[in-house]
């Protein structure tokens, strides 16, 4: 696939399942890089935009849709946030840290719903206009784990499970299997930070591999 790096900045994207932590490890990233006088954009899928918010809250909620309307939803708030959020970011020479980008797709759309994997990194590389992420890091923890992690969440949130959260322990068993394939493919990408250790290591081992790929290639 022809992929595009017309930027200067730099692409972290956090992967993982439901309640591993994406959002609490994107924002002590975000923290750390911040501290060393770095420029951050913190941005998350589906979402950045208005009309990605609203998609959003349809995609997570008790939307009757069939999958393949549900990938082209999140392609929808896809092609809004690169555009208006990630583009200009890059030119510019920021650092982007997303939580859930294209391997989102794949690993829920493709392994989990089932859609053809080629068809999704078509549809993947219109709406990122084929920006792939510089490094991406895949949070990993077994399901029986991160569904609880996300169970505890949402009550002490008071919120109501999302069609995702939903799903059974098998979708997302096939999800995680997903996004193991994906970063066995491309180990030059991907780095796995298994979240099981306590969350102040877990952020140091994140910290120490963004460093090292900024010192190569960013600097
Ligand atoms: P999110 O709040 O990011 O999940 P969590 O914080 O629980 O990890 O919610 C986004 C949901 O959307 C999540 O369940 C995964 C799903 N999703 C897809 O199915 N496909 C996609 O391309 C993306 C970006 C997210």
């Amino acid at each position: 696939m022809k992929t595009s790096k017309l930027h200067t900045g730099f692409f972290i994207t956090i992967e993982g399942c439901d309640g591993v932590g994406k959002t609490t490890h994107s924002f002590l990233l975000a923290e750390s890089l911040k501290k060393k006088s770095l420029d951050v954009v913190s941005i998350r899928e589906p979402g950045g935009t208005k009309t990605g918010e609203l998609i959003r809250d349809l995609v997570k909620g008790k939307l009757d849709v069939t999958p393949m309307a549900e990938l082209l939803l999140f392609q929808a708030a896809r092609a809004e946030l690169v555009e208006k959020i990630i583009k200009p970011a890059l030119l510019t020479k920021k650092i982007v840290i997303a939580d859930r980008f294209i391997d989102s797709t794949i690993a829920y759309q493709g392994y989990g719903r089932g859609i053809k994997i080629d068809n999704i990194h078509i549809l993947n590389g219109i709406a990122s206009d084929n920006i792939i992420p510089d490094v991406s890091i895949l949070l990993d923890l077994p399901i029986s784990k991160s569904l609880n992690r996300s169970k505890d969440r949402d009550q002490k949130k008071q919120r109501t499970q999302t069609r995702f959260e939903d799903e059974s322990i098998e979708f997302h068993k096939k999800v995680l299997q997903g996004f193991r394939s994906i970063a066995k493919e491309n180990p030059a990408r991907w780095n796995i930070v298994n979240t099981s250790e306590n969350k102040k290591l877990v952020a140091k081992k994140i910290l120490n591999i963004i460093t090292a790929k900024l010192d190569k290639t960013y600097y």
